[in-house]
């Protein structure tokens, strides 16, 4: 089997919703860079999403919140080289559609037009929908973000939301009023199982889960925790780490000084 996948059977919003209809689970992954945008294209996942986690995983801030419009274009522009078969979502940073709706087209708009994204993805629920219709009329796909949202640190904290009765029938009405809006899909992340697995039932639309339990339509992971890229920090409960490519890197960047030093290399 080749790593690197050829363009036939291209990942559309047909075949997405269709997954949704016939059961099938979804697959998303992260990429920020070209060499893991063909790696993750190529693993057959449908989607591949450049998450403004580009902002801690690949850039070293501490939050999402520095991320701007021209660092997405950037590694949009690099993952789309590298993207052939699966659906290209980019996300919209902080600030890049929550100061008015004008603004929030233009820059989804920038996303596809230059990013060459197929999709954009932002974070919010009913606070947000008029604007997703408002995309969505412009002709650009939407992927809403729902439970912790990260670019909402400073409010919510980092945990898991929806615990309280309020709480989770607020969420139950964001994911309803992001599908009414014409959303094609929802990330629903941090959230208990139940109440994912309650959304999932309610909603037409495909829910996407990271650290929403089995029950969604789908699952998203970012990439370097699911390669182990970072010994330096603890695995999340969320997360399965299906290898653990930093050591591996460290080791062979270990032997390569050792060799060169002591004169076996080259
Ligand atoms: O930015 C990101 O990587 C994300 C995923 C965690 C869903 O939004």
């Amino acid at each position: 089997m080749s790593t690197y996948s050829d363009t036939t059977n291209q990942i559309t919003l047909a075949t997405i919703a269709q997954k949704k209809r016939t059961g099938a689970k979804l697959t998303v992954l992260t990429a920020y860079d070209y060499p893991t945008a063909l790696l993750v294209d190529g693993s057959g996942v449908d989607m591949v999403l450049v998450g403004d986690s580009l902002g801690m995983e690949a850039l070293g801030f501490d939050s999402t919140l520095p991320v701007t419009i021209e660092m997405m274009l950037h590694h949009t522009q690099a993952v789309r080289r590298g993207t052939r078969r699966a659906l290209l979502v980019a996300d919209m940073p902080f600030l890049s559609y929550q100061v008015n709706a004008d603004e929030a087209v233009r820059n989804a708009g920038r996303l596809l037009a230059e990013g060459g994204a197929n999709a954009v993805k932002l974070e919010g629920g009913t606070a947000v929908a008029a604007t997703i219709r408002r995309i969505v009329e412009a002709g650009i796909p939407v992927m809403a973000h729902l439970g912790f949202t990260p670019q909402s640190v400073n409010l919510l904290g980092i945990r898991k939301q929806g615990k309280e009765a309020e709480a989770a029938n607020r969420l139950l009405a964001d994911a309803q009023a992001v599908q009414e809006a014409g959303a094609f899909a929802v990330v629903l992340e941090l959230i208990p199982d139940t109440l994912a697995a309650q959304i999932t039932a309610a909603l037409t639309i495909p829910t996407i889960g990271i650290g929403a339990g089995p029950q969604c339509d789908g699952q998203v992971l970012v990439t370097s925790d699911l390669i182990g890229l970072r010994p330096d920090r603890p695995v999340l409960k969320h997360v399965r780490q299906y290898a653990r490519v930093g050591e591996e890197i460290a080791r062979a960047l270990r032997t390569y000084k050792e060799e060169v030093e002591s004169g076996s290399f080259p």
